[in-house]
């Protein structure tokens, strides 16, 4: 009997094609701009035997369970897995896959042009030309925060974080790493509740997990430094965000530069009227060719492990890892 293959997005003939390749039935989700319902979900996983789904899609027990037993391989079209319940599927025998690396570059690069926008007020600039008011050049005019010198604190070093401190090194910042492990590429690591209070610029870069929800809130942002800068571009409730809004409302943040919300897709009304804020829908991945590598790497995986091979990126079950990633590690 042939093997069926869900994929609940159209990722492309070069996924799509690697995935057909190798002898699957492969059905994809037909709406391109929506994607599918729960309900959609449920149905188009009956009788799969891999499911290759985006972050927005929530896997859990329950859908596992409605897909059959035949079902050996979930593959996130993403390097956050929190959409899925990965002890749920271990328990089932089904391997989770996700597309670490691919992506390091491309989300690296708009936690960068997030501290630049914030810092040196781009968006708000490019907004005020936009209402054809009159202007002239002064020394004052849209004064902004230079990068050079600027603390840099780096929350999660992993390959993410890594990424973003040799971007920001290159334009003169200093960097740090909350945590208490060993300094890795000479950057130097202090307890969270520390580093927030030397940095002039605070970057998210940690999965989220039931130990890093809410890990920055009312503490953390009265412990942050006067005027400092949150940027996240991990998940949104790492933050909370009610927190978060009345730290800016209290002037003690300089500004945000959010592309992921706790709400998702909604977006807190608090951040939608401020200046200081530059919000982007979770773009950090978008790009051409890292989202033609992530369809062609969840492929690869689907197609690995249907074919008794070892996927190329699997994610461990955190309760099977030694190590786990928790706020006190951080
Ligand atoms: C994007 O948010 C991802 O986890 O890949
Ligand atoms: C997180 O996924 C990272 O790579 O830093």
């Amino acid at each position: 009997k042939t093997r069926r293959v869900y994929v609940s997005s159209d990722l492309g003939p070069g996924a799509l094609g690697l995935l057909k390749e190798s002898g699957c039935e492969v059905v994809v989700h037909p709406d391109r701009d929506r994607p599918p319902s729960r309900s959609e979900l449920l149905d188009g996983v009956a009788g799969a035997s891999g499911i290759v789904t985006l972050l927005s899609e929530k896997m859990d027990g329950e859908l596992f369970d409605h897909a059959g037993p035949q079902l050996a391989v979930v593959s996130a079209v993403s390097v956050g897995t929190d959409n899925i319940d990965i002890e749920a599927a271990a328990r089932r025998g089904i391997t989770v896959t996700n597309t670490p690396d691919v992506l390091t570059a491309a989300t690296a690069d708009l936690a960068m042009g997030l501290i630049l926008a914030v810092n040196r007020r781009i968006v708000e600039a490019d907004a005020f030309l936009r209402r054809r008011e009159s202007w002239s050049w002064g020394p004052r005019f849209f004064l902004g925060r230079d990068l050079e010198g600027e603390v840099l604190g780096i929350v999660g070093y992993g390959r993410i974080g890594a990424a973003l401190a040799r971007r920001a090194r290159a334009f003169g910042m200093k960097i740090i790493a909350a945590g208490t492990g060993p300094a890795r590429d000479g950057v130097e690591r202090l307890p969270l509740q520390e580093m927030l209070s030397v940095a002039d610029v605070v970057s998210l870069h940690v999965p989220l997990t039931a130990e890093t929800r809410h890990l920055i809130g009312p503490r953390e942002f009265a412990s942050m430094k006067p005027r400092a800068v949150v940027i996240n571009t991990a998940r949104g409730p790492l933050i909370d965000e009610g927190a978060l809004v009345q730290a800016l409302d209290s002037g003690r943040l300089r500004g945000a530069g959010l592309d992921v919300y706790e709400q998702e897709p909604k977006i807190h009304p608090g951040l939608l009227v401020r200046d200081n804020v530059v919000l982007t829908p979770h773009i950090g991945s978008a790009g051409e060719q890292t989202r033609q590598r992530m369809a062609m790497l969840a492929a690869e995986n689907t197609v690995a492990v249907l074919t008794g091979g070892d996927p190329k990126t699997p994610v461990a079950c955190p309760t099977a890892q030694t190590e786990p990633i928790s706020a006190a590690t951080v």
